[in-house]
């Protein structure tokens, strides 16, 4: 039987900057180095809950598209919280606290002192704020009610009520702003710049780094999990990485890059094709924004400018930028609800999916499947970076409650 994925248009271009066979370098080491790593790891490791997510095969799937294997490492059973965001903003809300704390009191404060609330007095003077287009928020949010801060999220006008709601169910004052995803980021430094709030943002324009890099040290830790449950096995040959600001795409990169070396996978970005930043980026050289309609089914990629931090490792680490039309998103979701030949059924959201639907086109593609060295020998790893965030909308493109699909 034919794989039911429609043949959709796209464009994949190779990043004619990309350093193949270079050593993970001085840039990249201070976005992500092993002492960074280390204490996300230690601080997420002791969060109540935390355990590695699933890394899933996918046998049924590769062998219809003529690929070694599928790896699909499910971030929808993070936390509850049903995507991989807490590693990034509720860490970086742990380490602004950690900060707080040390500019208070004058001493070194270990991590656990901030899980167990030990200076909850200090901590409950912060106000965190981000913004997001819906699983951001709801990480900064869910850390800033774990360690007991005040928080406030600005929301642009195109995210659902769900994940309004969603945010505002951990406490957060949740103020939706005019415009794009881009113009509440904007909004957020505003009010913190007026209120003297911490910004927590997962994005950056090059000015303020330490709180995105903080996000980018925390998502590592799935790039981590990952490498540790491939272990015994072949090193895969192929990441594809689906971007929104790119710092997911750029944590998983750097992890594989410092891991692997110059025998790192080809790594392939993917990105809705109207707020397509990253392969304007790429493809011109130089950080480039997309402006216009960037909204996208796939919401959590609706992002037109790409993050400073993020380029630092993408400029030279990826291999090749990929767009999709948002009608992949759907189908892939279908395909993974369904389990094809044999296959788990998997809860995969409509940004969750994207890079196993960039995976599936190329594949599919006999130019890009040649040039990208997609065979029979491959072995993907795609990030399945969220479950159904938005029940009702899982509900409405898969045809049943997620509950049934899990
Ligand atoms: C589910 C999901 N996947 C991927 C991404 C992309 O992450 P980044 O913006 O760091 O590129 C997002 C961002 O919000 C997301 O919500």
């Amino acid at each position: 039987m034919p794989l039911p994925f429609p043949d959709l248009p796209f464009q994949w271009d190779a990043n004619p900057d990309v350093l193949p066979g270079a050593a993970y370098g001085p840039g990249q080491q201070a976005v992500l180095n092993a002492d960074g790593l280390a204490l996300a790891r230690r601080c997420i490791g002791a969060w109540p809950g935390y355990a590695p997510t699933p890394l899933v095969a996918l046998p049924g799937l590769a062998a219809a598209l003529g690929l070694g294997g599928i790896l699909y490492k499910q971030e929808g059973d993070r936390f509850g919280l049903r995507s991989f965001k807490p590693l990034g903003g509720a860490y970086a809300v742990q380490r602004c606290l950690m900060r707080a704390v040390e500019a208070a009191t004058g001493r070194p404060v270990d991590p656990d002192e901030i899980l167990r609330g030990d200076h909850a007095d200090i901590v409950a003077a912060v106000t965190v704020t981000a913004a997001t287009d819906g699983n951001h928020g709801r990480s900064v949010a869910w850390g800033a009610r774990m360690f007991g801060c005040r928080c406030v999220i600005f929301i642009n006008e195109a995210v659902t009520e769900a994940r309004e709601t969603a945010i505002a169910a951990y406490g957060a004052q949740v103020r939706r702003h005019p415009g794009t995803f881009d113009d509440a980021v904007r909004a957020a430094f505003a009010a913190a710049r007026r209120e003297g709030w911490s910004v927590i943002p997962d994005t950056t324009d090059g000015q303020v780094v330490e709180a995105p890099r903080d996000v980018t040290q925390g998502y590592a830790v799935m790039g981590a999990e990952i490498i540790e449950q491939l272990a015994g096995g072949p090193a895969p040959s192929h990441l594809f990485l689906q971007a929104g600001v790119g710092g997911m795409a750029a944590a998983t990169c750097a992890e594989f890059w410092r891991h692997y070396g110059a025998d790192r996978p080809t790594t392939v970005l993917v990105e809705p094709e109207q707020c397509a930043c990253w392969h304007a980026s790429l493809t011109a050289g130089t950080p480039t924004a997309v402006t216009g309609d960037v909204d996208s089914f796939m919401s959590g990629l609706a992002c037109g400018e790409p993050s400073a931090l993020a380029w630092e490792i993408l400029h030279p680490g990826a291999h090749a930028a990929m767009t999709l039309n948002d009608d992949a998103a759907p189908a892939t979701m279908r395909l993974l609800a369904q389990g094809w030949d044999g296959d788990p059924p998997l809860v995969g959201g409509e940004s969750g999916v994207a890079g196993l639907a960039g995976l599936i086109t190329a594949a599919r593609d006999a130019g890009a499947r040649a040039a990208l060295g997609l065979d029979e020998t491959s072995r993907a790893v795609v990030i399945g970076s969220e479950g159904a965030t938005d029940a009702a909308l899982y509900e409405q493109v898969v045809g049943r409650p997620w509950q049934e699909v899990a």
